[in-house]
């Protein structure tokens, strides 16, 4: 009964929302557009107000979504490291106490990630509309991001900003392997269905 009670109060549409478009974008940055270029920066400024929408969230939003809900306990986490291995299921309102960690952790990251972006790149840079075939071409050419990283190099601040920000995204890469080890498990291990309870309509 309890179970069930856990169950349909999963995650509210907003932390659907801003976890499913911070991940795309952090594949968009990781994968598909150029390092520092301005696909990447404009990413980067949505990311940071996805993330910043999350953690309003965390005071204001239902009970599953609420810091309140799963407070950072290294604590907790050994006690529910004893409770997998001696096989007991604890229900939680909101994240266990190792994925509170994990969540935390990942926020952590991505903000050293958004605050080192940001002193590099500056405020979002403005993109003329081209009026020419020969503007699109130059146009394209501009937007590539070694032109972009070129025309702004560098201070030394930039490279101690740069540095924060390569060692925080391998971080980042680090934790989320462990994250979707960690789904991968809490379904094998609950029979939950965690993955389609994060999908649109999932509970
Ligand atoms: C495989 C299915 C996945 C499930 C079920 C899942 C589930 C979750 C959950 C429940 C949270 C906590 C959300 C919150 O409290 O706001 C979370 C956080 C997070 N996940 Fe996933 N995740 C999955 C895949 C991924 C993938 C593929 C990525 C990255 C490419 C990713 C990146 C993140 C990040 C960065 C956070 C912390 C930031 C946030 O979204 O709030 N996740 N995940
Ligand atoms: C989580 C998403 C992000 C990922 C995965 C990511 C990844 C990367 C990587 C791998 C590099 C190359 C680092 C190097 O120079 O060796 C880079 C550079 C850069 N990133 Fe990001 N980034 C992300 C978010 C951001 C954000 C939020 C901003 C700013 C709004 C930003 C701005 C920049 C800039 C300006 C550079 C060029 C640095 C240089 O001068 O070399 N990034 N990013």
């Amino acid at each position: 009964m309890e179970e069930r009670k856990t169950k349909s109060s999963r995650w509210d549409p907003i932390v659907k929302l801003t976890h499913w478009g911070v991940a795309g974008l952090i594949i968009c940055n990781a994968l598909i557009v150029g390092e520092g270029s301005i696909a990447h920066i404009y990413a980067g400024y949505f990311l940071a107000g996805l993330l910043f929408l999350r953690l309003i969230w965390g005071f204001v939003g239902p009970t599953s979504a609420r810091f309140a809900s799963f407070p950072p306990s290294p604590r907790q986490a050994l006690v529910h490291i004893g409770d997998l291995l001696a096989s007991k299921k604890a229900p939680h309102v909101s994240h266990n106490p190792l994925g509170a960690l994990m969540a935390y952790a990942l926020w952590a990251c991505l903000s050293v990630i958004i605050a080192s972006g940001i002193a590099m790149a500056g405020p979002p840079p403005k993109i003329a509309f081209p009026t020419s075939i020969s503007e699109v071409v130059q146009e394209g050419e501009h937007q590539s991001g070694e032109q972009y990283e070129e025309e702004y190099e560098e201070s030394e601040a930039d490279e101690v900003f740069e540095e924060a920000h390569e060692i925080a995204v391998n971080l980042l890469y680090v934790l989320i392997f462990l994250h979707i080890l960690g789904v991968v498990f809490e379904t094998a291990r609950s029979g939950r269905r965690t993955v389609t309870s994060m999908l649109p309509g999932g509970k």
